[in-house]
């Protein structure tokens, strides 16, 4: 699976990457209410705008990334300059607000994830087969403290587990990740896209021992 995504990055086959910020990160992160300053992860980040548009609203971005060429275009794309670092088996980038660790997510750990305050996932639950969406939703969960809240993009389209990117439903993202956040839907399922697909947008809150 993730030779197919480095391979993807490599014949450009990246038909996920927009060009401009997400519209659902415009429209519901405010609601988050967040202090500036405070850290965002933004796991699978491929080379997303959301990113800098985040950076650009006074937060801090750590962007996790298997992909090299993702990184170096992402790096390349941008104005500033670019520091190179090396940290927990990662090879990392830092330009501005904006540090991007190159390596698998899965390998992130919450000695790493100490000074995070939120997250964002837009097409990463989405990325992922089955097997590991449950092993996603399980290590997301286990990075973050009690009240870390986060945004999160799903879509569904009629072709069910034919993906990427896969079809994830309310009910599915109920049972992944409600028993360690709080849920709640912002948005959607709204009209299908020109694919067929149609997105829903979540606000978690992470639980604390007592629910
Ligand atoms: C569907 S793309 C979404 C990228 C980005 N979130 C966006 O909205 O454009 C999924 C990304 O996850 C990356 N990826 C897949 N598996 C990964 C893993 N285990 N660790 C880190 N990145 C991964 C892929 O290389 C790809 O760039």
């Amino acid at each position: 699976m993730q030779i197919d995504w480095l391979r993807r990055w490599r014949e450009g086959r990246i038909g996920f990457h927009r060009d401009a910020p997400h519209a659902a990160l415009v429209d519901h992160w405010p609601r988050l209410g967040l202090a500036a300053g405070a850290k965002v992860l933004v796991p699978l980040c491929g080379k997303s705008h959301d990113m800098r548009w985040l950076a650009a609203q006074a937060y801090p971005v750590l962007g996790v990334e298997l992909s090299p060429l993702a990184v170096d275009q992402f790096i390349g794309e941008g104005a500033l300059p670019a520091l190179r670092y090396a940290q927990a088996g990662f090879s990392c980038v830092r330009q501005g607000r904006i540090e991007l660790w190159c390596g698998d997510f899965f390998r992130f750990h919450v000695e790493q994830a100490a000074e995070l305050a939120a997250f964002y996932d837009r097409a990463a639950l989405i990325a992922l087969p089955r097997a590991s969406r449950q092993r996603y939703a399980h290590h997301l969960a286990q990075l973050f403290l009690p009240g870390t809240q986060g945004l999160l993009v799903t879509l569904t389209h009629a072709n069910g587990e034919r993906g990427p990117p896969y079809s994830v439903d309310a009910e599915e993202v109920e049972r992944l990740l409600g028993p360690n956040f709080a849920l709640q839907r912002l948005a959607g399922p709204g009209e299908p896209d020109a694919k067929g697909a149609c997105e829903t947008v979540w606000h978690l809150m992470r639980r604390g021992p007592c629910g």
